[in-house]
């Protein structure tokens, strides 16, 4: 099925903050790496606004949004329900916001929102009606799992996007295991119902570059949200050549 528009690259920033706050130093410096990021191809920048704050601040919403804006580049806000997270998301007006999952005790986003949990759904509805009323213009994504029931509820949303969990698949084609076959299958399904419904599908979590090129060859993912493996990387060839190189393939 063809895509709603061509494959971009969102780099989730998160771990530059992961190191930050693990010494309560200014650095790595975050405005120094989104302009690593942006100058090397990046389409947008992503964080996670965690509820227990463990890597980005409230104070560095406002400095993505601002050097993003000033690229003209988008900027993804990722976040649970809570109260004082989505009023820095108003604050900081992000031009999208991916509603995830969040447990505390959690190393990681473990997977998509529960929709079929109705008291869920009311809760991410009502957050839906609060971001849209008081950021103007903000496009909506729903963190979820690739599972056709869930896409015919969260269709009742109106999300202008669904990012697809793809921490299992990533996982197996890491283990070189034969599971590969049957994500890419939910992956194809839902995707064709997201595109019938003019809703663009994303992709997120655990994804690395040995990766891009099975995926990008099944047109499936309008958007990639790569973080871990980015930062993991730059470790050793330097931020802004892991980000060109990315957005390189991707843009193939
Ligand atoms: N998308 C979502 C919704 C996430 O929660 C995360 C992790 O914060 C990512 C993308 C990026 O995942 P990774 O860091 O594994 O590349």
């Amino acid at each position: 099925m063809s895509l709603l528009y061509p494959p971009r690259l969102g780099v989730n920033i998160d771990h530059v903050t992961t190191l930050r706050q693990a010494r309560g130093e200014d650095y790595p410096c975050i405005k120094r790496a989104l302009k690593q990021c942006l100058e090397n191809g990046a389409d947008q920048i992503t964080i996670h606004l965690r509820e227990d704050r463990r890597h980005i601040q409230d104070a560095d919403c406002p400095i993505v949004r601002n050097i993003t804006s000033d690229y003209n580049k988008l900027f993804n806000l990722e976040l649970a329900t809570a109260k004082d997270v989505i009023d820095t998301a108003i604050h900081c007006s992000p031009d999208w916001v991916c509603i995830v999952p969040e447990k505390r005790e959690e190393k990681t986003t473990e997977g998509g929102l529960n929709l079929q949990d109705e008291s869920v759904f009311k809760k991410i509805a009502q957050t839906v009606e609060t971001l849209r009323s008081n950021i103007s213009g903000v496009k909506v994504s729903l963190f979820l799992e690739a599972n056709l029931k869930t896409m015919e509820i969260a269709k009742k949303l109106s999300p202008e996007a669904v990012e697809i969990h793809t921490g299992e698949y990533a996982k197996s084609f890491l283990a070189k295991s034969d599971k590969v076959e049957s994500y890419l299958k939910d992956f194809m399904i839902v995707q064709q119902y997201l595109v019938e419904n003019k809703i663009h599908c994303h992709a997120g979590h655990g994804i690395t570059r040995e990766m891009l090129p099975q995926l990008l060859s099944m047109n499936i993912f309008e958007e990639y949200n790569i973080g871990h493996w980015i930062i993991s990387e730059s470790i050793f060839n330097g931020l802004g050549p892991v980000v060109k190189d990315l957005s390189e393939i991707i843009k193939k």
